[in-house]
């Protein structure tokens, strides 16, 4: 999905306001905290730099992030110009990416969803696994390819529904709406079968491949806005990718 002026808009606001967003990001730094100090990072389909400047507020030392979404940059940027943390941003697909480096950790927000079919996704990994060396980690907030999950009931809890278009067992091909205070938001994803991802994964040189359950933020009490997530290690639609590049 390439994101236009309007959708980054809607999308800004959406994760703004949703709370399950704040789920992935507590996984994430709850897997990268004690070990992001110092390294070099590539965030992979950046968007205005969220979890970008997460990263870099966390403690890596430099850090560059990609999107091939101009208004979604424009974004980034004017973020950075105003709270500088020296973020470089990069025009470009992962498909076109190629090797801009050899970085230490590479992470992801919702992007391997986006791939058009199984080739084109074989395309992304072939690229991550481009700028790895040898014990690169790679954190991947990615759907969780537990198929079952994705229905209404379950999602319905969320504020979520999902309208599946075709299934063959590689993947879902789905529409996701979330419903907020001020409208919705759809995304079109492909929803890849756990094993069948670890499996492209190995097959580009990752190993040691294991998923981290989301996690409520610390400081979490009973009655606040978390407080519908309570099931959410056995619910949710999305989980932590971890695996170690070994090629
Ligand atoms: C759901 S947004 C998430 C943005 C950000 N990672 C976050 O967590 O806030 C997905 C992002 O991936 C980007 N994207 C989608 N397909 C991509 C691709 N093939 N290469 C690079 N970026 C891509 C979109 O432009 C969008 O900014």
């Amino acid at each position: 999905m390439k994101y236009n002026e309007k959708q980054v808009d809607c999308f800004t606001r959406f994760k703004n306001e949703c709370s399950y967003y704040k789920l992935m990001d507590a996984a994430l730094q709850n897997a990268v905290g004690n070990i992001i100090k110092n390294k070099t990072v590539l965030d992979i389909g950046c968007g205005e730099g969220h979890l970008t400047r997460l990263l870099k507020q966390w403690g890596a030392a430099e850090i560059t992030g990609v999107d091939l979404s101009k208004p979604m940059l424009d974004l980034a940027k004017e973020r950075e110009k105003t709270e500088r943390l020296g973020i470089t941003y990069l025009e470009t697909s992962v498909q076109d990416m190629g090797k801009i480096g050899e970085f230490d950790i590479i992470t992801s927000g919702l992007l391997l969803t986006n791939a058009a079919d199984v080739p084109d996704l074989k395309v992304m990994v072939k690229n991550i696994a481009a700028n790895c060396k040898h014990g690169t980690r790679y954190f991947g907030q990615e759907h969780c390819g537990i198929l079952n999950r994705y229905n209404n009931t379950l999602l319905g809890k969320y504020n979520f529904e999902v309208e599946i278009l075709s299934s063959c067992k590689e993947y879902l091909d789905l529409i996701l709406t979330g419903h907020f205070s001020q409208g919705e938001m759809s995304f079109r994803n492909l929803v890849f079968e756990r094993e069948f991802l670890n499996s492209v994964f190995k097959d580009f040189g990752f190993e040691k491949i294991h998923w981290h359950p989301l996690q409520l933020p610390e400081g979490h009490k009973e009655g606040d806005e978390f407080t519908v997530y309570e099931n959410i290690r056995n619910e949710a639609i999305n989980e932590l990718m971890d695996c170690t590049y070994s090629g």
